[in-house]
């Protein structure tokens, strides 16, 4: 320290500038060429201000001194933050954008008005609209620098100003969605159809009555599902059916194929496959004796006719002269001796139809498709009425709509599934087929009105309005109902 020394005139020119330009003491005093305490340069400044205010010269060059061409000289310096209650690196603006609002807010000595506000956040009032705004004023405390570029304590105004706005044109944006909750007052009372007035159909695929027969021991392996028959039998039995529809092929006759070989162990298999076919079509007459009962010609059981054609053809259509009105001798309807449980044969494979009423009819069918679903959808092209038919093995259904001049109806075509063995025992072009045991339940009104619900079979067992239905063992029962039909049939 250098108490008392005289200051060299390069030091006070030092001084001066620095106090224009905003330089602390401390920064001062490290670029002199003397070392000085902060406390002496700041009284050197004192005295230094008390010569130049009064024109005199602070140097011992005697050298005048202008502050203002000093400043003027000197290249610009920051300005150093005054060290007031509102810090200016503060002064920033708030701009809040959320959804279709937007709220811009100021808190400066700057920003005085709403158009202040608008032009510093750039807003565009073509997109915006100002629905409300806010402005502020108080007087604050502050240091700033005097002409001497000493910091001097004084108070100016700060502003607050505040604007919200709505978008012009509202965007859309994700919906917000609130639980609903209503209280109904009162439920209307379902309204009870008028008894008798909805009837029941049932319509059964595809039954295949055969046998794959042993011929070491004579034992007959079923191509019917025993089990799949015994449910749908079980349905029948529990419901007032007004039409039950064999939907064709009956018997499978793998002995009369000319298509495919025919193995040994079909030979003589076709008696006991009309005596158990008979036994089963008595139980579902006997379920609904008031019913109607039909049976259709499937192209299984047309295989019979086919063969007589072929090969002899004196019998085909050949009938007992004290029953011409009757069916052919050689023919299924007689060889089931339908007449005596009052079915009717649906004959004219593929052409045969039942209607159940205006809106649906059955029929065996004769379009068979590889891909699940394929067949429905190629009948579902030229159906004008609902269709259910068997054939395929499959269960599937199609919809579609048709409309007319009256309105738009629809229309149903269901595959309605099998119901004999889908283990491999039918004969088929594979043993591990895709096929599927139903049956189907029909609800309908004489006017054309219809409900087609299916009733799936998996293992002997079946689900249907609560109810699990499931198969009962009935080959004894067999056994002792066929036991007179003039031989011991190895069922
Ligand atoms: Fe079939
Ligand atoms: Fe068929």
């Amino acid at each position: 320290m250098t108490r008392g020394t005289p200051w060299p005139d390069i030091d006070i020119k030092t001084l001066i500038e620095g106090k224009v330009v905003g330089l602390s003491y401390n920064q001062i005093r490290a670029q002199l060429t003397s070392v000085r305490s902060v406390k002496a340069v700041e009284r050197r400044w004192a005295r230094a201000k008390v010569v130049i205010s009064k024109g005199k010269s602070p140097y011992t060059s005697g050298e005048f001194v202008d502050l203002v061409d000093v400043r003027k000289r000197l290249p610009a310096q920051p300005t150093p933050a005054p060290a007031d209650e509102f810090d200016q690196s503060q002064d920033g603006i708030v701009i809040d954008e959320k959804d279709n609002s937007l709220k811009i807010f100021s808190k400066s000595r700057r920003i005085k008005t709403l158009d202040d506000l608008i032009e510093a956040c750039e807003i565009d009032e073509v997109v915006w609209l100002i629905e409300r705004h806010k402005i502020n004023k108080w007087e604050v405390g502050a240091k700033l620098p005097n002409e001497f570029g000493d910091m001097e304590i004084t108070t100016s105004p700060l502003f607050q100003v505040t604007a919200w706005m709505i978008r012009r044109s509202p965007i859309a944006i994700d919906p917000v969605v609130s639980p609903v909750v209503i209280t109904v007052s009162r439920t209307p009372k379902v309204k009870k159809v008028e008894s008798g007035a909805l009837l029941n159909a049932l319509a059964l695929p595809d039954p295949q009555c055969g046998f794959y027969k042993s011929l070491r021991t004579g034992k007959l392996t079923p191509f019917h599902d025993r089990a799949a028959l015994d449910v749908a039998l079980q349905i029948a039995q529990e419901y007032d059916i007004q039409k039950t529809i064999w939907l064709g092929d009956l018997m499978d006759l793998a002995e009369f194929t000319d298509k495919f070989i025919r193995s040994p162990n079909y030979f003589w298999s076709t008696q006991p496959a009309a005596i158990e076919c008979k036994w089963w079509l008595t139980q579902f007459v006997d379920a609904n004796p008031k019913g109607e009962h039909f049976a259709m010609e499937g192209n299984h059981d047309k295989r019979l006719q086919d063969q007589l054609i072929k090969h002899f053809k004196e019998a085909f259509k050949l009938r007992a002269v004290d029953e011409l009105e009757g069916a052919p001798l050689m023919s299924i309807p007689k060889i089931l001796a339908l007449h005596d449980i009052g079915m009717q044969w649906i004959e004219d494979y593929p052409n045969g139809e039942v209607w159940i009423n205006d809106q649906l009819v059955c029929e065996h069918g004769a379009t068979a498709r590889a891909k699940s679903g394929a067949t429905v959808s190629a009948m579902a092209v030229d159906a004008t009425v609902s269709r259910v038919f068997g054939h395929t093995h499959r269960l599937e259904c199609a919809t579609k709509t048709i409309h007319e001049r009256t309105g738009a109806r629809t229309v149903k075509v269901w595959s309605m599934g099998c119901l004999c063995r889908i283990d491999g025992v039918v004969p088929g072009v594979k043993e591990r087929q895709n096929w599927q045991q139903a049956l189907g339940f029909i609800e309908y009104l004489p006017t054309g009105e219809h409900e087609i619900t299916p009733i799936e079979i998996h293992d002997g067992r079946a689900i249907f309005r609560g109810k699990i239905y499931e198969a009962r063992d009935r080959v004894e029962q067999l056994k002792d109902d066929t036991a007179g039909t003039k031989a011991e049939w190895n069922w």
